[in-house]
């Protein structure tokens, strides 16, 4: 198992397949983007494939969660999801996108074994998102969006970030929206990840003033019937439910506590935390001919050193040197 100092037990593995994408986010990327990891340091489909098998068949993980940077920019992901779903015990597959793609993939996916999705929207409004995201791509997001509730995965959730001045208004349009389309919502604090370190406590907006942006128009309950156990959403029913809301309150209502996860990049470094400051290289071994127990090894002792918590209200944090693109959702 994949347990720390402070007793938690990481069975959510998160993979980052590429650090590249379609879209500039301003709280991830600028607008130009970034240097991007040389092909020759990308795992391989194979290699990919090789660390999940390692950590669901002997380390405990029980859900493997597919992220970018955008990860429908690998055209081997159909692939990836396909071999993941088949392990046994079979693990819970899912996948963090923005959405660009999604409207041609959706239906493969499924039949790979894909089991849910998480996309990315953050604005109704064509010219916001351009502004917001720095590509004209509204319309894929919402095809995307539909084409993976056609496909049959349920819930599609909707994550959004709301930045003050920009799109905090849309809080309660994004809302009906989602309860419209069925889709599941999760607002989510900012996080100081952007490459450009353009992260500023006042320029985030609070799991607090979000919940009294929606209170305006919604009759918010907390949805205590279900556990949250190590999930990171708060959810509430909206208006008395079965419909519910989440907020992802990371910087202000940290989780740290009931954390599960674990993360490896694209370049095959295990980051026991988002906000790591260091990382514990299973590529070289793995390339150097290391077998499946001196790799699980590695990833165990990764673990290990997991700390309390990130710490970002901290003075002396520091903000980790990859940004989020390069880390994995
Ligand atoms: N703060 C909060 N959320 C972020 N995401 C990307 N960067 C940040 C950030 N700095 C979100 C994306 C996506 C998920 C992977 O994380 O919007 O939904
Ligand atoms: Fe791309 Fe996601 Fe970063 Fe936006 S937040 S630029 S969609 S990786």
């Amino acid at each position: 198992m994949l347990r720390d100092s402070f007793g938690r037990v990481a069975t959510d593995l998160r993979v980052s397949l590429t650090d590249k994408c379609n879209l500039r986010c301003t709280y991830c990327m600028p607008p130009e983007g970034l240097d991007w990891l040389p092909n020759a340091q990308l795992l391989t489909a194979d290699e990919i494939v090789r660390l999940v098998t390692i950590g669901v068949e002997q380390l405990g993980v029980t859900e493997v969660r597919y992220t970018g940077g955008e990860p429908l920019l690998r055209r081997e992901l159909p692939d990836i999801v396909g071999r993941t779903a088949a392990l046994s015990p079979r693990p819970q597959v899912s996948l963090t996108t923005n959405g660009i793609g999604l409207a041609r993939l959706a239906g493969t996916l499924v039949e790979a074994g894909l089991d849910r999705v998480n996309v990315s929207l953050d604005t109704l409004d064509r010219d916001t998102f351009k502004r917001l995201a720095h590509r004209d791509r509204f319309e894929d997001v919402i095809a995307g969006l539909s084409a993976a509730h056609d496909a049959g995965l349920r819930p599609v959730k909707v994550n959004t970030v709301l930045m003050r001045d920009v799109n905090d208004h849309e809080a309660v349009p994004l809302l009906r929206y989602c309860l419209e389309q069925g889709y599941e919502l999760r607002f989510i604090e900012q996080m100081p990840l952007d490459a450009q370190h353009g992260w500023t406590r006042e320029g985030m907006v609070t799991a607090d003033e979000i919940l009294a942006l929606l209170s305006v128009s919604f009759d918010l309950t907390p949805d205590d019937l279900e556990e949250r156990g190590s999930a990171p959403a708060e959810r509430f029913l909206v208006d008395g439910g079965p419909a519910r809301v989440g907020v992802i309150g990371s910087v202000t209502r940290p989780f740290c506590g009931a954390c599960d996860r674990v993360r490896l990049t694209a370049d095959g470094q295990i980051r026991n935390c988002l906000f790591a400051t260091e990382e514990s290289d299973l590529k070289t071994p793995l390339r150097d001919g290391a077998s499946d127990e001196e790799l699980a090894a590695r990833w165990i002792a990764a673990v290990s050193r997991k700390r309390a918590g990130h710490g970002i209200d901290d003075p002396s944090f520091l903000q980790p040197s990859r940004p989020m693109s390069a880390i994995g959702g």
